[in-house]
């Protein structure tokens, strides 16, 4: 099958289409042919060696982590979806004409397999750390990198846990899309902190940062490091709360299709490109102002 693989570490030039194996389902599993492929800056990330481990990779690489596509092959143990279905969710090696997902849901028939193929590791993401924030009824959400992928996802899944007010940082060509989705945009930078404090008189309850700058300045506006949980900074300069993927919620999949199928959740989708174009993809993708899923169509 085609695939988009990296032998080395390095830029996006890296990236190649390279004939390479099929994978198979191990149990619990299930294969699929992939429609589309989301890409995420994490990717990017892996691809750069940004861990610095100063080792040449072992084998090529495919990367990815979330795809939609049909069902073509069933692992062992798996009950509740057949050959054919159409579906969404994570597993390794996504940028690829067939790909093993570890964990899936149906395909919500209000989306695009396009959309879907995004659906995963953001909005697993925003689940997370809304659930480890603690955000609930009547409260106030600070989002900061709120137009980008994760934020999108945690604005719209604070609205489904009861949050009033949802406060998003963006650079202002973003402020109306952050409307659109029931938040209060301000902009981020100089005056973030007065910003933020005139949006919200009575304070803000939690801080979801999706941007990794302004850490110090997201701690002044919280009054209380505890209440922000950073998914970008791992310095522990600033003694914020972390959280960074692994472990993810179970049923989180299956929240996201039914909001979706309800019209409460959609996955923005900010520029496509065939496999072969996967280095522009990551290129855009690093840039950091695709504000919405970038996706790779396989067929
Ligand atoms: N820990 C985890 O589990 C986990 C999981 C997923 C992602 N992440 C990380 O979370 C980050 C966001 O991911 P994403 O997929 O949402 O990325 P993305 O779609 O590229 O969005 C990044 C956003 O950051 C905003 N931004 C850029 N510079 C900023 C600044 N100085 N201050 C505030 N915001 C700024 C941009 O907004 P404007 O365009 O409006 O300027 C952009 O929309 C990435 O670093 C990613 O690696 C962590």
């Amino acid at each position: 099958m085609k695939a988009v693989q990296y032998s080395e570490y390095g830029d996006s030039s890296v990236l190649e289409l390279a004939e390479v194996p099929e994978p198979h389902p191990g149990p619990g599993q299930i294969r699929i042919r992939v429609h589309a492929a989301g890409v995420n800056l994490f990717d990017a990330k892996l691809r750069s060696d940004f861990r610095n481990t100063g080792e040449p990779l072992p084998e090529p690489v495919v990367p990815g982590s979330e795809a939609a596509g049909i069902v073509d092959e069933i692992g062992e143990g798996v009950s509740g979806v057949s050959l054919g279905d159409e579906v969404f969710g994570r597993g390794p090696a996504t940028y690829a004409e067939y790909a093993v997902l570890r964990d899936w849901a149906l395909q919500p028939s209000t989306l695009t397999s396009e959309q879907a193929a995004g659906l995963g590791a953001t909005g697993q993401t925003a689940v997370r750390a809304l659930a480890e924030l603690g955000v609930g009824p009547g409260e106030t959400l600070l989002v900061h990198g709120a137009a980008g992928g994760v934020g999108q996802a945690a604005i719209q899944l604070a609205r489904h846990r009861g949050a009033t007010t949802i406060i998003g940082t963006a650079s202002v060509r973003n402020h109306e899309l952050l409307r659109q989705l029931g938040a209060i945009p301000v902009e981020y930078g100089e005056h973030l902190v007065e910003n933020v404090r005139a949006a919200a008189s009575g304070g803000v309850d939690h801080v979801l940062d999706a941007a990794g700058q302004q850490v110090d300045e997201l701690v002044e506006i919280a009054g209380d490091p505890q209440k922000v949980l950073s998914l970008v900074d791992f310095s522990r300069r600033t003694p914020v709360r972390t959280s960074h993927g692994g472990k993810e919620p179970a049923g989180s999949l299956q929240l996201l299709a039914e909001l979706a199928e309800k019209g409460e959740y959609t996955s923005r989708v900010a520029a496509t490109f065939p496999l072969a174009e996967a280095p522009a993809a990551h290129d855009l993708s690093e840039s950091g102002t695709a504000n919405g899923k970038i996706v790779l169509v396989v067929d």
